[in-house]
């Protein structure tokens, strides 16, 4: 059986995917802020408006406008998608209240919303951006799994396919933000390094069930008028990349830590 998938909009990580990503997935995309999360996930919407997908944008991390604006510097029309009727920006906490914000950050709340939403665009295939999924547990880092699992399920007789970022970060004291990979049938992660003075971002596809994918960490920029482009793959050792041994270990024990859930929600 062939498997249906969804572009992604950025034409060389396409490749990398053997097309794109599978209908009806949840796919996580990860790293440290300022790496790409967020441009994806754009490509990935304008790529749907093209395509004739139903599209919901949920934020959490910056305003409707600044998502709109954002688009707009790469040449995607955001706002006219919203007055077709082809795109819903739903705003979490950002902006002024209106019938597509989200008042508190209860994956409830959420999911409700985006349920309306879907119904509001109509029936068919549809695309889903949680922008970011992990800011819905930001308090309770221990309910990561449960809640990021409620929303595949409660989503997933709704014909979406998803993209949730997760913003993970790492302190002296605690590494926080994983838990969406739990779920999710694929893990884009984004990486950035500082060499020779110069900010450099990476992708690797590191995980996509039903699909022969690239191994290899590539190289990206973030070009204006352009977005997202994959340079090449990089020639570094793994161990140039990966992330030094300590943080490793302080990332493992927050996991280990997190898999103790607690008794009773917390909502
Ligand atoms: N118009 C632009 N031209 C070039 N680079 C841009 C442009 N807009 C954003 N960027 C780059 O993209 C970064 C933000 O990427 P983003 O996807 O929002 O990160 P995150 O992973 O936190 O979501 C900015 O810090 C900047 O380096
Ligand atoms: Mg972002």
């Amino acid at each position: 059986m062939t498997v249906e998938r969804l572009s992604t909009g950025v034409p060389t990580l396409d490749k990398m995917l053997a097309g794109g990503i599978p209908r009806g997935f949840s796919v996580a995309v990860t790293g440290e802020p300022g790496t790409g999360k967020t441009i994806l996930c754009i490509h990935f919407i304008a790529q749907g408006i093209v395509d004739g997908d139903k599209c919901i944008y949920v934020t959490t991390e910056e305003s409707r406008e600044s998502i709109i604006t954002q688009a707009s510097q790469f040449g995607f029309d955001f706002s006219s998608a919203i007055k077709n009727g082809k795109l819903i920006l739903i705003d979490a906490l950002m902006g002024t209240e209106d019938q597509w914000t989200i008042k508190t950050l209860s994956v409830e709340e959420l999911v409700n919303k985006v349920i309306d939403a879907k119904k509001a665009l109509g029936y068919g295939r549809a695309r889903l951006v949680i922008d970011s999924l992990s800011a819905f547990w930001l308090d309770k880092p221990a309910m990561a799994r449960r809640h990021s699992y409620f929303v595949k399920k409660v989503l997933a007789k709704w014909d979406f396919t998803i993209l949730a970022t997760s913003q993970y970060a790492i302190t002296t004291s605690e590494a926080f933000g994983w838990g969406v990979e739990h779920i999710a049938d694929g893990i884009i992660r984004f990486r950035r390094f500082v060499r020779n003075g110069v900010l450099r971002r990476y992708v690797l596809v590191e995980k996509m069930r039903q699909t022969p994918h690239n191994l290899q960490m590539h190289e990206i920029a973030i070009e204006h008028g352009k977005g997202l482009v994959i340079l090449g793959p990089v020639e570094e050792r793994r161990e140039d990349i990966a992330l030094p041994k300590k943080v490793m270990e302080r990332i493992q024990k927050a996991m280990e830590r997190r898999d103790v859930e607690p008794p009773k929600s917390s909502n």
